[in-house]
């Protein structure tokens, strides 16, 4: 026993040493070849290293930026740069340099990017629109210090469609004058009625709303939220945006908040507030917590600034503190959600926020694997699909009760359990292959309500994908996003209806293209 310690102790030491030695040299790593385990094929995810929150969403020029919360050094957090992405339709990417780097006012949190087309800021010049990004300047001299104001909020600006990035001389833009621990993670957006730049932030246990004329002067205007939704961690990551009622002409604020933890499964998860926003104050009347997603990988997500159609787009980090630096992966740590377009639904005088993949996801389906396959009433059927793990699945049916299992031929499975009798939705991975390299990961199933739905038929979209499995019911008025990390790929689909009295449609099951 000690002997293996001892050697463990010594490959472990030699593979250290072995690393520095490489660094000294400056040897490239490995390039990424995106075939690694786990990698996904449909998903963003970084070349290599850490990354968390999607940050700066923001479309100018024919081009969808895509920042994010990054550590260059390592594949667990560490000092956040800005990474940063491109692409021209919000499937396939590009990366970028590293667009924001720590400076001597802090690392670089979370936050958002607008298009300032007047150039209110006066940071365009010779014509040339600037691209403005907001964000968290995290002091980790501050917090050492044992003080409380060490995240104050800094700008930087781009002249050049986000290629390279100049901080502005006068930062921090504002600062932390009461003192309040977590205060972070601003999201701006121009509020047209005002003819101004609105911002929200998040401080601890509540949203604080600001306006400014120019993106350098910021007067506060309210707070929202202490005594209302879920509160059982820090707020994190909020937005707020108009949007029409679905088949009407009504319109109402939606105001999304992450909250870590306390999510309905455990951990991190994304809460929303439908209300009014009256240029200054939020109000919503909505007593009970509401949640984006039931899965427990999604959080952060913000959604796009200046998108061309006023679509509202979000992406989220596909992942859960919890366990996030732990999850199986050498190279790299952590994906994106697909972008999903966001809508809202009044169901018996009650406001839902749905989430559905955008279309364009639809270019990566390749011809159809399985076409119209109906699991009768009382009837199981067991389908081997190859393709299975990187694939998209729809399915309608008007059963109450019945199952889809995803297994491996190894026995690993992934269950989903559709309870209409009980009103749940449940999500098995307990068994779904590699669980244990935390104890939360695996440690129970994860449940969701089926409330808010029209009767059924209900209707089913599933994307699967080397380490993820996205629900969406419904056109996304109920989501449940999950890693997974199964030993081999799932490459059967069992549909038990055994309890059923109406039959399963499996309309089609198609393999998705990888956009790497
Ligand atoms: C959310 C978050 C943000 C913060 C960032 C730091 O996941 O905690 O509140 O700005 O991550 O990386």
């Amino acid at each position: 026993m000690n002997k293996l310690i001892i050697s463990c102790s010594i490959i472990i030491a030699f593979v250290a040493c072995r690393e520095d030695h490489k660094k000294a040299q400056n040897e490239p790593e490995e390039e990424s070849t995106y075939q690694e385990e786990y990698r996904p094929q449909f998903h963003f995810s970084p070349e290599e290293k850490w990354m968390n929150d999607p940050n700066g969403l923001v479309y100018h020029e024919g081009i969808y930026h895509l920042f994010y919360q990054y550590y260059p050094e390592d594949i667990v957090w560490g000092p956040m740069h800005w990474g940063h992405a491109v692409s021209e339709d919000m499937v396939h990417w590009e990366h970028k340099p590293i667009a924001l780097y720590p400076d001597e006012n802090g690392l670089i949190f979370s936050g958002s990017a607008v298009v300032d087309k007047k150039n209110t800021s006066g940071f365009g010049k010779e014509g040339k629109t600037p691209l403005v990004a907001i964000f968290t300047y995290h002091s980790m001299e501050g917090e050492k210090e044992g003080r409380n104001d060490f995240q104050t909020q800094g700008i930087a600006y781009s002249l050049d469609n986000g290629e390279t990035w100049n901080k502005y001389a006068d930062n921090p833009v504002i600062v932390n004058g009461e003192g309040i621990k977590d205060f972070r993670d601003p999201k701006v957006f121009w509020h047209k009625p005002s003819n101004g730049w609105i911002l929200t932030l998040v401080a601890g246990d509540h949203a604080k709303f600001y306006s400014s004329k120019n993106l350098k002067d910021w007067t506060y205007l309210s707070d929202f939220g202490k005594s209302q939704g879920a509160h059982g961690g820090v707020w994190e990551c909020p937005d707020l945006f108009p949007l029409q009622i679905e088949g009407s002409d009504e319109e109402k604020w939606v105001l999304i908040i992450s909250i870590n933890p306390g999510a309905p499964n455990g951990g991190s998860g994304t809460q929303y507030f439908v209300g009014d926003f009256d240029g200054t104050t939020f109000t919503s009347n909505q007593k009970n917590p509401k949640w984006l997603d039931y899965g427990t990988d999604n959080y952060a997500g913000v959604t796009y600034n200046n998108v061309p159609e006023e679509e509202r787009i979000f992406i989220g980090w596909m992942s859960n503190w919890d366990y996030a630096r732990d999850t199986p992966t050498k190279k790299w740590r952590s994906a994106m959600t697909v972008p999903r377009k966001l809508s809202l639904h009044k169901v018996e005088d009650d406001y839902f926020l749905a989430n559905y993949p955008i279309d364009k996801m639809g270019d990566l389906t390749s011809p159809t694997v399985i076409n119209q396959v109906e699991v009768a009433a009382a009837a199981t059927d067991t389908l081997q699909v190859e393709g299975l793990y990187q694939s998209e699945i729809q399915l309608k049916t008007t059963a109450k009760n019945f199952q889809l299992l995803f297994k491996n031929e190894l026995d690993e499975v992934l269950v989903l359990d559709f309870d209409a009798t009980n009103q749940i939705l449940t999500v098995d991975r307990t068994l779904s292959g590699k669980v244990d390299f935390q104890e939360d990961f695996g440690a129970k199933k994860h449940v969701a309500p089926l409330k808010g739905l029209k009767k059924g038929p209900h209707q089913f979209k599933i994307l699967m994908d080397w380490s993820s499995m996205e629900l969406f019911m419904d056109q996304g008025m109920l989501s449940i996003t999950e890693q997974l990390f199964p030993t081999s790929p799932y490459n059967t689909l069992i549909i038990n209806n055994e309890n059923g009295s109406e039959p399963i449609i499996i309309q089609s099951i198609k393999e998705m293209k990888s956009i790497w």
